[in-house]
């Protein structure tokens, strides 16, 4: 099963299993991963979900929706990479994709 790597604020790592056709977000609310808020379940409209996708993985990712890209503008710590892990979706190509949680989300 492909793994994604999770970059915590604190700097600790923690390595998910991710069945393929789960989103990021999936795993991190199934093992309690701290700092994925996703308050709304996957559906593109809380924007808790944000994490800061490591460079070199960005580029093989779908590219961002327009409900996504909106959010995007408002989330705290955006960078160039940002995505809502909600809508970044395993695949076997994505195996050990790294991504790093920021310290805060979104308030709603
Ligand atoms: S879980 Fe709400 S936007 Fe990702």
């Amino acid at each position: 099963m492909p793994v994604a790597v999770f970059e915590l604020p604190d700097g600790a790592e923690q390595t998910l299993d991710v069945p393929e056709d789960w989103s990021l977000m999936e795993a991190a609310r199934r093992d309690g991963l701290q700092g994925i808020v996703a308050e709304c379940g996957g559906g593109a409209i809380c924007g808790t979900c944000h994490v800061q996708v490591g460079a070199e993985w960005y580029a093989r990712l779908e590219a961002p929706g327009i409900a996504e890209e909106a959010l995007l503008e408002v989330v705290p710590e955006r960078c160039p990479t940002s995505r809502l892990s909600c809508q970044v979706i395993m695949t076997q190509g994505l195996d050990g994709i790294r991504v790093r949680v920021p310290a805060t989300q979104l308030e709603l």
